[in-house]
């Protein structure tokens, strides 16, 4: 049966490339295969069998661990599409909503497709109330960080009817319940932590001023979300939505390889993105900003952050793709203007430092040389700071957003009928064949 897929692209090409192990003088022939666009693949599944060799790519730099049709990311061009939408023009002209519909469901809703998927999220959004017992099981100051862990690994046993993976119904239920859940699961964490009583969602707020809302509002008084705030909000997390196979991603792929249920491979992506080289690196960036205090202090972290022998890094620069500017950087620069202005907080000094901090360092031959530039995090927690929110949510903000790119791109695993458990194998280099001794003889 004829199928678009890249694999089935591969059988009818001819395009083959020859590897010679020099030593003996054999020969392969390994078929490239094409994608719709984009860098082409060596097809090494058969390496080992027909050659007794592995590849070696610690770090995954010039691997594809997948084929996957939901993101697009050109890192030379600085180029991020979701489904063939520019993230620019997703970011102007869409909301999350819509994005998330794409990401599940392959293009942009009717209005009729939207309204209807609007209402399962929105109807998904409340959690079992005895969800709530596991956070009184926590210091209220613990990161929130560790609670989203807990808490969404937890909702498997709450949530039975939709943990088998073999079901399609089964699996778009999850999908759904992951989406609606996470921005109450995290509220929720945020009230914990501050000692205030939780607030319930609501359906007829949107939903992102449904998050506000259960962030920010108390019982004692009406709490208005601003609608400004709301498109701010929304935009942050469309920008954050999917991004191909970042670490956290291939974290949640791994885990369903293994046909562990959604509501584990989730908890496993949120653990992954917390580390600071990853979704950790928004709190990061404010915490390193606010100890370089002012302009003056510049040149000393740029010193740091070139030394070698110092761990210290310049938080929210590089990435492992983007050689270029980071688009979705470049959205929320412009967006930390509208934000600051709308709260009034037009002269943020944060931010000021921020700007200094991004054209001194693009400036510098370690950076332009290495191509190193700001990425998503470099300004979403400005936004984020100025928006009430503490650094310790910045990146429970993130894993929210991005649960519907970990769910979309687990979803898309499972249903490709070529999948299997992932299984990556090693080069070893430790002690070969030795003879056990008894401890009297050692
Ligand atoms: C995210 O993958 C994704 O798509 C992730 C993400 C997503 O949406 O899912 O985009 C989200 O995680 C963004 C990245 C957030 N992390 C940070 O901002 C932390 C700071 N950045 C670095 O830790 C680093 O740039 C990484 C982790 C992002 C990328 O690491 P790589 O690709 O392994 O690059 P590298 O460490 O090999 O660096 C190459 C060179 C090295 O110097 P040399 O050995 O060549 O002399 O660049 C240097 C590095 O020392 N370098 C930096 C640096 N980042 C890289 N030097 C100073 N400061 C930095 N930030």
């Amino acid at each position: 049966m004829a199928s678009s897929s890249p694999k089935a692209k591969a059988a009818s090409r001819k395009n083959t490339v020859t590897l010679t192990d020099n030593s003996s003088g054999q020969s392969w022939e390994m078929p490239i295969i094409e994608g719709s666009t984009g860098p082409r693949v060596i097809d090494v599944r058969r390496l080992y069998s027909d050659t007794g060799f592995f590849t070696y790519d610690p770090g995954y730099t010039s691997t594809a661990s997948c084929d996957s049709a939901l993101t697009y990311i050109d890192g030379d061009e600085g180029i991020l599409m979701h489904g063939g939408y520019a993230i620019e023009d997703l970011a102007e002209h869409s909301d999350y909503m819509e994005v998330c519909y794409l990401l599940l469901y392959g293009h942009l809703p009717t209005a009729a497709e939207r309204r209807d998927f609007e209402k399962a999220i929105t109807y998904h959004t409340m959690l079992h109330e005895q969800v709530m017992y596991f956070y009184r099981g926590f210091r209220r100051d613990s990161h929130p960080m560790a609670i989203m862990v807990g808490v969404v690994g937890a909702l498997s046993a709450f949530y039975h009817d939709s943990t088998d993976i073999s079901d399609p119904h089964q699996r778009m239920v999850a999908s759904h319940r992951l989406v609606a859940k996470m921005p109450t699961i995290a509220a929720m964490a945020y009230k914990y932590s501050i000692g205030q009583p939780f607030v319930y969602p609501r359906n007829d707020l949107s939903f992102a001023a449904n998050f506000l809302h259960m962030i920010f509002a108390v019982p004692a008084e009406e709490y208005k979300v601003s609608p400004s705030l709301a498109r701010a909000m929304d935009r942050i997390f469309i920008l954050h939505a999917d991004h191909e196979q970042n670490a956290s991603t291939s974290t949640v792929r791994i885990a369903g390889s293994s046909g562990a249920n959604p509501f584990a491979c989730i908890a496993a992506g949120i653990a992954s993105l917390w580390g600071p080289a990853h979704g950790g690196a928004n709190e990061a960036v404010l915490k390193m900003l606010q100890e370089i205090g002012s302009k003056e202090r510049i040149p000393e972290f740029l010193k740091r952050a070139k030394d070698k022998d110092d761990p210290f890094r310049l938080m929210g620069f590089g990435h492992r793709v983007y050689k270029n500017y980071d688009p979705r950087a470049a959205v929320l620069r412009k967006s930390c203007h509208e934000v600051l202005e709308e709260l009034n907080h037009q002269d943020e000094p944060l931010l000021d430092l921020a700007m200094a901090l991004e054209k001194i360092a693009l400036e510098d031959d370690y950076f332009v040389k290495r191509k190193l530039f700001p990425n998503v995090d470099f300004y979403s927690g400005i936004i984020l700071q100025a928006m009430g929110f503490p650094t310790s949510m910045f990146t429970v903000l993130f894993a929210l957003a991005r649960t519907v790119g970990w769910v979309a791109q687990w979803k898309e695993m499972i249903e490709d009928p070529d999948h299997r458990i992932s299984r990556p194998r090693q080069l070893y280099i430790g002690k070969t064949k030795r003879e056990f001794v008894p401890i009297e003889r050692r």
